[in-house]
């Protein structure tokens, strides 16, 4: 029978009550026999309170042996795509103390080998392995053709197909359309990466839907699964694809944006640099170091990227028409007075040039 954590923790606190209870019985004994010893000087009276509190103790002991649960077995997590995050995740897997299977189209075989893991150069001897989960850490744009290459009939009935894509929607109605009935489902987004996750995890959101798990063994390797990133200190935001993907469009996917259209100009830090100005550079670094096919994922693989393009492009151009607005009355304003008005001429200042002005705001 397994025996989860909830289990051992409600033993435990059982045990804890047990404790504060036996203790005061414990007290109140001494207490009395003490008296009796003092009025009728029985000293043997005292030696027995103290033999009948070890004797308490050494139950209590026992209690505990059997009330602590032995943990779960290590699972056997095989990374799909061993890149850039595919390693990074990997180390956190490691780090929990599971076991760590991996497959990629390069060879990775000695990263592997000098942290611990396992790599192997094709799907089928991987599948071989029985991984208790499969997680899909390859390029968005690759996903399909990775995922439709494992060869299922290998693995476990109740093997879960876990994912990290950054787009949520996709990779759920892939595993529903593709994999057998009987394999568990569990889409997932850790909203960090390799860059402001190398201090570590903890507080950093972690986004997870369990979309088909069924009861049982297969919920309890669920469970531990997700475990792993609870341990690490991420706070677990359970949450629909649908809605993820509403919120990373308007988020993540902007960021991205601003970051992309940033490398186009660039920046160069300065003697002078802002706070702001240096959030601008680190945000540059950090977008470019990720893969361009990433990015182009973010865009392609998410239904809600486009109208945020065309909301950021709308947005540019109000505050274009802002600028460029106020510099038009001013100018008018200028047009107009070099009309002689109530018998005033204005001359018109040399740097507003009404013809170089007018056609940069086409
Ligand atoms: N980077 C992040 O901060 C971050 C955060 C959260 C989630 N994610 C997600 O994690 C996944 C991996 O991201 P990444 O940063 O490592 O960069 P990526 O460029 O999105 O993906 C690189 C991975 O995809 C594999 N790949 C690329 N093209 C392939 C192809 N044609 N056939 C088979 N495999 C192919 C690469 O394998 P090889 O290395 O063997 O060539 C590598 O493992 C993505 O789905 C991304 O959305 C990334």
């Amino acid at each position: 029978m397994y025996i989860d954590r909830n289990a051992k923790f409600y033993g435990n606190a059982m045990l804890y009550g047990v404790c504060r209870l036996s203790g005061n019985v414990v007290c109140v004994g001494n207490m009395i026999v003490w008296k009796c010893c003092m009025r009728w000087k029985y000293g043997m009276l005292y030696v027995c309170s103290v033999a009948m509190q070890c004797c308490m103790l050494y139950v209590l002991g026992m209690l505990n042996i059997l009330i602590e649960m032995p943990s779960p077995p290590p699972l056997k997590v095989a990374v799909v795509g061993f890149g850039n995050f595919g390693q990074f995740i990997a180390q956190g897997l490691r780090r929990q103390g599971h076991i760590v299977l991996a497959t990629s189209r390069s060879d990775y075989s000695e990263y592997c080998n000098s942290h611990g893991m396992h790599f192997f150069r094709s799907m089928d001897e991987m599948c071989e392995e029985q991984p208790d989960i499969i997680l899909i850490c390859s390029s968005i744009l690759s996903t399909e053709t990775v995922v439709r290459s494992i060869p299922f009939r290998k693995l476990k009935a109740d093997t879960i197909f876990a994912d990290v894509l950054s787009v949520k929607q996709f990779p759920r109605n892939l595993f529903l359309e593709v994999l057998p009935p009987e394999f568990g489902v569990v889409c997932t987004h850790p909203m960090f990466g390799p860059e402001s996750g190398k201090n570590g995890w903890n507080e950093l959101p972690f986004v997870y839907e369990e979309v088909r798990i069924s009861e049982g063994e297969q919920a309890h390797k669920c469970a531990q699964f997700l475990r792993i990133f609870e341990d690490e200190g991420c706070r677990m935001v359970g949450m629909s694809c649908e809605e993820h993907d509403r919120h990373a469009a308007g988020s993540q996917f902007i960021t991205h944006t601003i970051g992309r259209i940033l490398s186009h100009l660039n920046l160069e830090s300065t003697p002078i640099n802002t706070k702001g100005y240096e959030t601008l550079l680190h945000l540059t670094e950090n977008t470019v170091s990720d893969s361009f096919d990433l990015y182009y994922g973010l865009f392609m693989y998410n239904v809600n990227a486009t109208e945020q393009i065309e909301n950021l492009n709308r947005a540019f151009e109000t505050v274009k028409q802002k600028l460029f607005g106020r510099l038009h009355d001013l100018l008018r304003k200028q047009i107009v007075e070099r009309v002689p008005i109530q018998g005033k001429a204005t001359k018109l200042p040399k740097k507003l040039n009404p013809k170089t002005l007018l056609s940069s705001t086409k």
